[in-house]
């Protein structure tokens, strides 16, 4: 297993292009299972949990052609097994999405139940009463979701008791080819769920209300075959601006989308950032300013983004003041605390929050990862830190971070990855 190695005390200057939504190239590649004819996919962002994705469509018997400026043709209908094996879906919880398509089109699918993570048990219940609402018989045993039903599944009018984002996505790709309408109510709003529906309109879906709370489905006889360009990643984006504040520096991001990412742009203007917006660029200026501690609350879009609370645990505990961090989402994403105060930050949990209080710098130490979004306010704190850190156990880095270590030097950062 790879480590990081981190040599802190740099700000972060210069600028980076920002790859494609990892979350939204998820349920697209997915997305390709509801159709027979071709789907070419571009701006595909180069990571595991993007290859795994695609093992697990070889493994069903499709085999997806990657040409060369990497983008990706699936045609789907070699398929010959509906099932995703626990080996896969072990790696990535994501795998749980071939369960909505595979039902719709096949009327068959065997879904390997994931487990929980470091961040939360993270039970698919809503996936699975959802899908049942529609008509499937479905009962969970030995460890696979067992999915079946008879004919076409029926549209159905579905609350969800919370927002799920891949528990709306997959609903609503099962819907496409459902007989008759589908309304989600309490739907997820997240902008990888607008990208999604926009792909499954673009290859013939009946979709409406994608973004608000309420998404209406009409179900067609088939869909087509289309190309489509991932959105950009706003995680990754938002990544790189707290990174940029936390070090007192000056960066550029390329082709991303300002539009989705208010609740963070707003918080780093709290934090002294001066920040200019074009239609596809953000650029972040601390002028070589101290951050302010700010405090906030994660909880579903358009509020601040859970997969960005860690980041910003590492921007407030160098920041001037103290920040308190609310975590609504998920019961145990605070994994990173510990580390972060082995390097001497002073950040207090109580229940669900944490509370950061600023310290001039960090002292850099080993470190261990335990998640994706972790790993990268663990590679923050080793920026901010004197001396050297190392970052072990950064295959979890891996799978949401396109060649991390090349865009940090590309601004500046001596890090480098070494064996473990
Ligand atoms: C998606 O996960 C993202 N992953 C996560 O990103 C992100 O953190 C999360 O949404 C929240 O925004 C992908 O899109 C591939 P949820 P998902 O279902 O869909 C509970 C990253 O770092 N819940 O919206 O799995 C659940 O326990 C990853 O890129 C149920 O109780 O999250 C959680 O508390 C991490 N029953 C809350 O809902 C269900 O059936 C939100 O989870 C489903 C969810």
């Amino acid at each position: 297993m790879d480590k990081l190695i981190i040599k802190g005390g740099i700000s972060l200057k210069g600028e980076i292009r920002i790859a494609g939504a990892k979350n939204s190239a998820l349920p697209i590649l997915a997305a390709t299972l509801l159709t027979q004819e071709t789907i070419q996919i571009c701006n595909l962002p180069h990571l595991f949990d993007i290859t795994t994705m695609l093992e697990l469509l070889g493994c069903m018997g499709v085999q997806p052609i990657i040409d060369e400026k990497l983008n990706v043709e699936v045609d789907s209908s070699t398929i010959k097994h509906f099932s995703a094996p626990y080996e896969l879906v072990k790696t990535m919880r994501a795998s749980i999405l071939v369960l909505g398509p595979l039902l719709t089109r096949y009327g068959q699918a065997e879904v390997a139940l994931p487990g929980g993570c470091a961040i939360g048990s993270r039970p698919v219940n809503l996936h699975i009463s959802a899908l049942q609402a529609m008509g499937a018989d479905i009962v969970v045993e030995d460890g696979y979701i067992k999915a079946s039903v008879k004919g076409k599944l029926n549209g159905a009018h579905i609350f969800m008791d919370l927002v799920t984002v891949t528990g709306t996505e997959n609903v609503m790709m099962a819907a496409c080819l459902a007989e008759g309408q589908t309304v989600i109510e309490n739907a997820a709003r997240e902008p990888e769920v607008v990208d999604l529906a926009n792909c499954l309109v673009k290859m013939g879906a009946d979709i409406s209300g994608q973004g608000t709370d309420t998404i209406i489905i009409n179900g067609v006889k088939d869909l087509h075959g289309c190309s489509y360009s991932v959105m950009p990643d706003r995680i990754e984006t938002g990544t790189y601006l707290i990174a940029a504040a936390a070090t007192r520096g000056h960066i550029k991001l390329k082709d991303t989308r300002p539009d989705i990412l208010e609740s963070l742009l707003s918080k780093l203007e709290q934090v002294g950032a001066e920040i200019k917006l074009g239609d596809n660029w953000i650029e972040l200026n601390m002028h070589g300013k101290r951050p302010q501690a700010v405090s906030l609350r994660t909880a579903p879009y358009p509020a601040f983004p859970t997969d960005m609370q860690a980041q910003f645990t590492a921007l407030n505990s160098v920041a001037a003041g103290t920040g308190s961090i609310t975590e609504t989402v998920f019961e145990n994403r605070f994994m990173h605390v510990h580390e972060m105060n082995r390097m001497g930050a002073l950040i207090k949990v109580e229940g669900n929050t944490v509370i950061v209080q600023g310290v001039d710098a960090l002292k850099g130490a080993p470190v261990m990862a335990t998640d994706l979004r972790a790993s990268a306010s663990l590679i923050i704190a080793g920026l901010v830190s004197e001396n050297e850190t190392s970052v072990d156990r950064i295959y979890h880095i891996d799978r949401g971070y396109e060649c991390i270590e090349e865009k940090l030097q590309l601004l500046g950062a001596q890090i480098r990855r070494v064996p473990s």
